[in-house]
């Protein structure tokens, strides 16, 4: 009989500057883990004890973009040595004697925080060329073809993880797809700012509906607080929705051009609660504290009249000390009727949150696009058709490991 496979050490990415507020989170959530190996985005963990079930495990927290079993690291200078001894480690040959490997991921560890000076997270020429290396070495013959690298891998399989921390330093490791945000290589998913985009925003919040996965239809309404100058309410648009934003600040005039789109302009409590009736959908991206942006929220939520079915909010944290006010935070809108509250830091926010609330978990929308996802170095801007929206509600995706 082999010996089951105990994995002791887990890895997470995050974002640059998140390290500490992840390991203060896990110290919390899952005390039974203690702090290891560390760079900027990346941070393993010793289990106390080796874990008895991987296929169970999850890791629980709001700042890992994604997370798995530590199962080695290989150093050296050229690419064809580095991936021949991927394969080669002791703990990878353990691993594949003891599960069925669906997929392969292979992402570089990201070089600034996202927005500065231009740089966003996701696929890297070096990654690229470093994946193709290692799929033209596995002993893994579904893993070969070049046709393989960048295909989404089904739900609840096996995944190889190579994270390039340098590009003389890989980092190995393996995680299962229990989430959508697990298919997507290292926790980013493959988006590109298009050229229409009048900001980054427009990243930002093309993350937040293809991981929260709300179930919204085109030409159903959405109210912005906090739109200008535009590029988030521009994702909402080319997603099909109707889009009302309310901002004092100026909006850019490519967004106010949409006949889709309708410009209100004033802060968020002098706005008429007229403007929220017949809006089936509430985003608020306000650089002003989190508890102010649930204020403004639940001043709408709460009013007689309206019936937001779902909400998109980002939580800025200008102080990270506010990472021990979440729990509170999802407590104040699962009292307001929002029974499904999830909290993730998005792979394009910056120092924020992304605060995803449904009626109930049942309304999540059906992923229907898994086989269809491509990655390439080259990625195609967002379409409607890359962040899909279901004609009508649809019923409740499988399940998501709770954040
Ligand atoms: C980060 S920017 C929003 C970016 C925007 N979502 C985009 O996609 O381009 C923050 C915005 O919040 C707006 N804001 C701040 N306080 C507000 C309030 N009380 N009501 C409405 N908007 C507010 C500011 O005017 C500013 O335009």
């Amino acid at each position: 009989m082999p010996t089951p496979w105990r994995p002791p050490f887990v890895y997470a990415v995050c974002q640059h500057g998140a390290e500490a507020v992840l390991k203060r989170e896990l110290a919390v959530r899952a005390p039974q883990l203690r702090p290891a190996f560390s760079r900027p985005g990346f941070v393993t963990f010793k289990l106390d004890a080796p874990c008895a079930d991987p296929e169970k495990f999850s890791l629980p927290s709001v700042f890992a973009r994604t997370s798995g079993f530590s199962l080695g690291s290989v150093k050296g200078q050229r690419l064809h040595d580095l991936a021949a001894e991927v394969w080669q480690l002791p703990e990878v040959q353990t691993f594949l004697a003891s599960v069925e490997l669906a997929g392969l991921h292979v992402w570089q560890r990201d070089e600034r925080t996202p927005g500065d000076r231009g740089f966003e997270p996701g696929p890297t020429l070096l990654a690229a060329e470093a994946e193709q290396v290692i799929r033209e070495l596995s002993p893994i013959e579904s893993l070969r073809p070049a046709a393989a690298a960048g295909r989404s891998t089904p739900r609840n399989r096996w995944v190889l993880d190579v994270a390039l921390i340098e590009p003389n330093h890989w980092f190995v490791g393996c995680h299962r797809t229990t989430s959508r945000v697990a298919s997507w290589p290292g926790g980013v998913p493959d988006l590109e700012l298009p050229e229409h985009a009048v900001s980054r925003a427009y990243l930002k919040m093309a993350e937040a509906m293809s991981w929260a996965s709300l179930p919204m239809s085109r030409g159903e309404r959405v109210v912005e607080l906090g739109c200008a100058p535009g590029g988030a309410s521009q994702a909402l648009l080319d997603a099909g929705l109707e889009v009302i934003g309310v901002d004092p600040a100026e909006v850019d005039e490519s967004v106010l051009a949409d006949p889709r789109f309708t410009h209100v302009r004033s802060r968020s409590v002098e706005t008429s609660r007229k403007v929220f009736r017949h809006v089936q959908w509430l985003a608020a991206d306000m650089n002003v504290p989190p508890n102010f942006t649930l204020d403004a929220v639940e001043a709408v939520v709460k009013h007689p009249g309206i019936s937001i079915r779902g909400m998109l909010l980002t939580l800025k944290l200008p102080d990270l000390a506010l990472v021990d006010e979440l729990p509170k935070f999802v407590e104040r809108v699962r009292s307001w009727g929002y029974l499904d509250v999830r909290l993730r830091q998005l792979a394009f926010n910056r120092q924020e949150l992304c605060l995803a609330a449904l009626r109930s978990r049942s309304q999540r929308r059906v992923l229907r696009d898994a086989g269809a996802r491509r990655r390439s170095t080259n990625k195609p801007a967002l379409t409607p058709s890359a962040a899909p929206l279901s004609a009508a509600p649809a019923p409740a995706d499988q399940p998501e490991s709770p954040t």
